[in-house]
């Protein structure tokens, strides 16, 4: 025989082989295991339409309440098991980790580009992972809070000029600008503004429908994604021509060297690069977008938010010498509004993995290539977890949550290496917020709306005015 056919046959062989183990492994599971409760919906259709024709809260939860903490669906053309306990998130986010892939849509890995590591497991996503959390480890994020203060003052100054602000829209581009500085340190103003005009066509093609025809915003964000690469490109040969040795993002992704001597490449570069700006963006203005609203329904918060800060405020001679590292972190009642926040709001209701092969979780078979979403909206607004989980009860974090009820971030491998930055932006812009600035939300502001993250809708339309000006416009 020769060498071709031994390939041939060895194929075929192995093909027969792994087909007959992978139906003994079903038969192993089917014969013995039911599916989890719940309904598939229409052929094809699933319960796409049932999900996205109103709030995806009260889909999810209405099913918690029929079927218990686990249970089935099909959605975007994918048979999903959603869970909704704490232990079950933990099954997959961290116990059996490496039986759940990351799983996105084709088009969202090209807009992101595919190196991005949030799409990877093993050594790539070990080597990646580490070198985000480094360059945003604590000993480097104090140094950035010169930096992210005199973003907040330009941003809350642009607001006083007494028109209405979209507020998530305004804070889109403070997070904007604390994710250029993580990632870039010191940018010229020129690249910048090129930077952000591009991601901005990227960030509205991103949630469009995937059609790539020129004039639909898909389109238009792939052509933005080539630009934007380029220019990331002129700034990694100007950084490696300068031979400067950075600490930010780029400065890591640049120095990195694997045990075999091989460095990233400029896609993977780049891909990185795109991938955390898009995962600090949204997150962190939604958050502090449902904060603000969560002081303004409450004057008695606001009050007693804003005596903290004042008091950092004095201490600094009214705010004329910037905060101190000591100081962010000695904010105790600022801190817990914000945990409380990130559990009422819980801007990241879930997320997606997939079954990498047949299993069981509590007698149910979850079966091999179907989706796997752990719920943290439910498991945050748990009772049993979370006494009277709908009031916003800042208090309750007096007392640690019980382990693994508590997950704004995410949990495990793929857990959020950006948390400490986002919650260090969140306090550094509360106290130039309070401290500075008067503002009153325009119109009555009970609606959410989805982008794709939770946001009160219009984002939370509001007019600011400088406390010291002392007087409000009439709205
Ligand atoms: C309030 C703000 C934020 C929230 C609520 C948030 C939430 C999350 C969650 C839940 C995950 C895990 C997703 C999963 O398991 O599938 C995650 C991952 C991630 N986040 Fe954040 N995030 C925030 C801000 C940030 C910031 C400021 C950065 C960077 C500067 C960042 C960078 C990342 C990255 C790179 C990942 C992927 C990690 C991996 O796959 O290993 N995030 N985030």
């Amino acid at each position: 025989m020769d060498i071709v056919s031994s390939i041939i046959c060895l194929l075929f062989f192995s093909t027969l082989f792994s087909y007959y183990l992978s139906k003994k492994q079903n038969k192993k599971y089917k014969g013995r295991l039911k599916l989890p409760p719940g309904s598939m919906g229409w052929p094809y259709l699933g319960e796409t339409l049932q999900l996205y024709s109103k709030d995806p809260n009260i889909f999810f939860s209405n099913k918690q309440k029929r079927y218990g903490e686990i249970f089935k669906t099909h959605i975007l053309g994918c048979p999903c098991v959603m869970l909704a306990s704490s232990e079950a998130a933990r099954f997959v986010l961290v116990t059996h980790a490496h039986l759940f892939k990351p799983t996105y849509p084709k088009s969202k890995e090209k807009m992101i580009g595919p190196s991005a590591l949030f799409f990877h497991q093993g050594d790539y996503h070990n080597h990646l992972r580490k070198l985000v959390q480094s360059s945003l480890s604590l000993e480097l994020l104090r140094k950035l809070i010169p930096g992210i203060e005199a973003i907040a003052i330009s941003t809350l100054e642009s607001w006083t000029s007494g028109q209405v602000i979209n507020t998530f829209q305004g804070l889109k581009k403070f997070a904007f600008e604390v994710g250029i500085l993580a990632i870039f340190g010191h940018l010229e103003k020129k690249q910048r503004e090129e930077l952000k005009e591009n991601y901005c066509i990227i960030d509205k093609g991103y949630n469009s429908f995937p059609t790539n025809i020129p004039g639909t915003a898909y389109h238009k964000a792939l052509q933005a994604r080539k630009r934007l690469k380029k220019i990331l490109s002129e700034i990694l040969s100007e950084r490696k021509e300068k031979k400067l040795l950075e600490k930010d993002l780029l400065g890591h992704l640049l120095n990195f060297i694997d045990e075999k001597g091989q460095t990233l490449t400029e896609d993977e570069i780049s891909d990185n690069i795109i991938g955390v700006l898009f995962a600090a963006q949204d997150t962190t203005a939604s958050t502090i977008t449902w904060i603000l609203k969560y002081l303004n329904d409450d004057q008695k918060l606001l009050e007693a938010v804003k005596a903290e800060q004042k008091a950092i405020y004095m201490e600094n001679d009214e705010g004329k010498r910037p905060l101190t590292w000591a100081q962010t972190r000695n904010m105790p009642f600022t801190y817990k509004v914000i945990l409380e926040s990130l559990r009422m709001s819980s801007i990241v209701s879930f997320t997606f993995r997939e079954a990498v092969v047949d299993m069981e979780y509590n007698g149910y078979l979850i079966p091999k290539g179907w989706k796997v979403m752990p719920l943290f909206r439910n498991i945050h607004h748990n009772p049993e977890y979370f006494n009277e989980p709908q009031n916003f009860d800042s208090h309750r974090f007096e007392v640690a949550p019980k382990p693994n009820t508590y997950m704004p971030f995410g949990n495990g491998a793929h857990s959020c290496p950006g948390n400490e930055l986002a919650k260090l932006e969140m306090m550094i812009f509360i106290h130039r917020l309070v401290t500075k600035l008067r503002w009153k939300v325009v119109g009555t502001q009970n609606l959410v709306e989805y982008s794709p993250f939770p946001v009160p809708q219009h984002g939370l339309p509001a007019r600011f005015w400088k406390e010291s000006d002392n007087e409000e416009i009439t709205i």
